[in-house]
């Protein structure tokens, strides 16, 4: 949600470039908007263009800025609509800012503000902090006192950035609720939303706590804590699997993740070894997640209720803290998150600290992210990097840990793992019978998706990956409940996608097909050779290998995301940045 970067060149020269660059590995966290401000000969200069960063690039070749202090902003919009003139950096007079989050009390400090003159140009909550920042300049306040006192002002989340033509060599930043993280390179001092965006030209990084900010001026940076005490945090390197990557040979990434799946799964199960003691004395688990993380919990409900016999809750993380939620005593508290900052799940898990002593555990993508950091203990999934907005590669990666955690006691599943990424390598060459079957229902403008028991979850996984990138209407539902009323969605048209391997579950999954045959003809299975013996004929059928069936929520994922990615292609959607999403959600 929002993308910020702000870099000093130490060396006085042009950053506009490496702002550009950053912004490149920042524009996942949204495009409706970018731009860029540097100080120049004591002048903030500024050039903003509405979508995606392409726009804001072409402009920059007509109208070339530079400067050796600058910041830069890719926006997901909360206040104000995706226009240019809403585009970060904002500005008043000689401050320039960007910011990351919301400003929940900007309507009263707006008020307070135009009462002291100030006029406002944008519709966004930010240009308060602009305008509050100039307003202490104006009065005489140092460039530290100024920041210091707007700090203390504001409220809600935010990562900001903000540069002045009056101080033309020093950047200030700061967090509260949405990350931050400071770069250190040999010629640059940068800050960033995301290590990522400055990992091509800094080494060390130091993440900033809530609260923290930083001055950053002639090659040195200043931290200070939320009482503006000076503070001395540790840099940390920053890890290779950080540093930026590319598409290569595939067309998209998410194409290029969904392949990457068996390794992510190898690596996953590699490096995580689960230590039983995390269950001891635990009476009850609580998973909260949002979006596809939190159908990754909804699978772990029905392998840990087998398995751990321990009663599971799964809770939409931004929910959770609106009503009044019992934690019981002994509970172990599991976040499910690939970027690790999704602001909805942070707060429920700041929630059941508040309220309860319950251990936290979390299971990330991003290292260091600001979910693991206030977790007792981490699991990474080993996906590496996602970029496209749709998750794939983590999801089956969480899937992994929370099946290894699931199956600790259970020796044959646990030897039945090793298995398991080369199955899913098979399934990755259904990928031509994907292209057949998007084929044929790429036009449809509504999809169902079935599964019973841990597939259930998979349908509505299924369901998601194809509304987000496709834009095709499209809803999962648990087989059995299909008869109390989404039963009057199926005629002939609507495709039926049901996954229905030959399980336990498979003779009442099939029932539940009979009775979606005898009312609509687009009937597709996702099956196992097995089960396809005995599904009816009038359906179309994809076979995917056979596999133990508690595994079976992690294999047949892949192929509904093949098949969501190529009837994204066929609409001709962006799929790596589908409308109105952004990759990582930092606002409530
Ligand atoms: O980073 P997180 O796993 O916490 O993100 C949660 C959701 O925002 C995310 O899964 C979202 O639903 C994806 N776009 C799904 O593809």
């Amino acid at each position: 949600m929002c993308g910020i970067i702000g870099i000093v060149g130490i060396d006085g020269k042009n950053v506009a470039n490496n702002i550009i660059s950053g912004l490149e590995k920042l524009e996942y966290r949204g495009y409706d908007s970018a731009g860029i401000a540097v100080v120049c000969d004591r002048r903030i200069e500024k050039l903003r263009a509405v979508g995606k960063l392409q726009n804001l690039k072409t402009k920059l070749e007509g109208n070339p800025i530079s400067g050796s202090v600058g910041i830069g902003h890719t926006r997901w919009a909360t206040h104000g609509k995706p226009t240019e003139n809403n585009a970060h950096p904002i500005t008043s007079e000689g401050v320039a800012v960007v910011h990351n989050g919301i400003i929940e009390n900007y309507r009263e400090l707006k008020f307070d503000l135009q009462k002291d003159g100030f006029i406002f140009e944008t519709e966004t909550d930010t240009e308060v902090i602009a305008h509050l920042l100039q307003r202490e300049i104006n009065n005489g306040c140092s460039l530290c006192k100024a920041f210091q006192k707007v700090l203390d002002l504001i409220e809600g989340s935010y990562a900001i950035a903000a540069i002045f033509s009056s101080f033309p060599n020093t950047l200030v930043a700061a967090r509260h609720k949405s990350p931050l993280a400071v770069g250190f390179g040999e010629k640059h001092i940068c800050v960033g939303s995301d290590v990522s965006a400055m990992s091509a030209v800094c080494c060390d990084v130091i993440y900033l706590e809530d609260g923290e900010w930083v001055k950053i001026a002639d090659g040195n940076a200043t931290f200070f804590d939320k009482n503006s005490n000076p503070i001395e945090p540790v840099k940390q390197k920053i890890s290779d699997d950080l540093i930026s990557i590319e598409k290569g040979e595939y067309a998209h990434y998410m194409l290029k993740e969904i392949m990457e799946q068996p390794s992510a799964i190898r690596k996953t199960i590699l490096y995580n070894k689960i230590d039983k003691e995390i269950f001891h004395d635990i009476s009850r688990i609580l998973i909260l997640a949002c979006g596809t993380s939190y159908y990754a919990g909804m699978v772990a409900k029905y392998w840990f209720e087998k398995f751990l016999k321990i009663p599971v809750d799964v809770e939409i993380a931004s929910e959770y803290r609106y009503r009044s939620p019992i934690i019981g005593k002994n509970t172990l508290a599991i976040a499910i998150t690939q970027s690790g900052e999704t602001i909805d799940t942070l707060e429920a898990l700041e929630y059941v600290r508040k309220n309860s002593n319950s251990r936290v555990v979390a299971i990330a993508n991003v290292k260091n992210s600001a979910i693991s950091r206030v977790s007792d203990f981490v699991f990474y999934t080993e996906a590496g990097i996602e970029v496209g907005v749709a998750s794939t590669k983590a999801f089956t990666a969480q899937l992994v840990i929370l099946a290894r955690m699931a199956f600790g006691n259970h020796e044959f599943l646990m030897r039945e793992f090793q298995n398991l990424p080369a199955i899913c390598e098979e399934a990755l060459d259904l990928n031509d019978e994907m292209k057949h079957l998007a084929q044929r229902i790429h036009t449809a403008n509504s999809a169902i998706y079935l599964g019973r028991g841990s597939l259930y979850p998979i349908s509505l996984e299924g369901a998601l990956k194809l509304k987000e990138i496709s834009y095709v209407h499209a809803e999962g539902f648990a087989a059995g409940e299909m008869k109390h009323g989404p039963i009057a969605l199926i005629d002939d048209n609507i495709p039926v996608i049901c996954l229905c391997p030959h399980n336990e579950l498979f003779e009442k999954t099939a029932s539940n097909i009979q009775v979606a045959l005898a009312r609509g003809k687009n009937i597709i299975i996702f099956t196992d050779s097995e089960g396809s013996k005995l599904l009816p004929s009038e359906t179309t059928k994809i076979i995917l290998p056979t596999i133990h069936s508690e595994f079976a929520p992690i294999l047949y994922a892949i192929p509904l995301q093949l098949l969501a990615y190529n009837v994204a292609l066929m609409r001709g959607t962006d799929v790596d940045k589908p409308r109105n999403l952004a990759k990582s959600v930092t606002v409530e």
